[in-house]
């Protein structure tokens, strides 16, 4: 009798004092990231002016790490490359730069020379496809691809699984 009323108490005790802890570090938490909230700067790839993209969008783990450092995870990823394959072939990107994107129409996308030098980069690479170029190609990201349906278009975490996929035949990695 008294010992389990002992083992409550140890046990109400330790409760109380992990449930403090945690109290403890998800303000710190909390505070850290507000505090570190750093992202990186989007530019157009038409005139290097800012480009604004709504931090919301950046609604997975991936996504938020690209937004506050500017690489990109899921390169290497075999999961991530193989939608990534697939998500080109969705948004018809495959009708202007070919199946394996060694280009049709549009140019190929391996690299390692690009005619936006930026594209080397994964953040530049992002931009280009997200807001479009001067030449020939529209903006793909979503809200911007179909002005007339502001859920049309590639996410931010779908254009990063695309560019894995490119960077996974070869080129650059995009992430030096
Ligand atoms: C209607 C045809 C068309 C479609 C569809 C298209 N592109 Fe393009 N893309 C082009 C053309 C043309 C260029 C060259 C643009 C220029 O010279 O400004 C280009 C350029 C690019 C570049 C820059 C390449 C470089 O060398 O700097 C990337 C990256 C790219 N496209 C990716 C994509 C992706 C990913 C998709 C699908 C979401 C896509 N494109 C869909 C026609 C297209």
């Amino acid at each position: 009798m008294y010992k389990s009323k002992f083992g409550l108490a140890i046990v109400l005790v330790l409760l109380a004092l992990s449930g403090c802890g945690k109290k403890d570090s998800s303000t710190a938490g909390a505070d850290a990231s507000a505090d570190s909230g750093t992202t990186i700067q989007f530019v157009t790839t038409q005139d290097d002016k800012p480009l604004v993209i709504d931090a919301k969008l950046f609604d997975t783990p991936a996504a938020k790490e690209f937004l506050a450092t500017g690489k990109n995870p899921y390169i290497g990823n075999a999961e991530a490359v193989a939608k990534g394959k697939k998500i080109f072939q969705l948004y018809s990107c495959t009708q202007c730069h070919g199946a394996d994107a060694k280009g049709q129409v549009g140019p190929g996308l391996i690299g390692p020379t690009f005619k936006y030098p930026k594209d080397a980069t994964n953040k530049g690479m992002f931009e280009t496809i997200w807001h479009g170029t001067n030449g020939g190609m529209g903006a793909k990201g979503v809200g911007l691809m179909d002005p007339t349906d502001p859920k049309n278009g590639i996410t931010p975490d779908e254009l990063l699984k695309v560019i894995a996929w490119i960077r996974s035949m070869g080129g650059v990695t995009g992430n030096e």
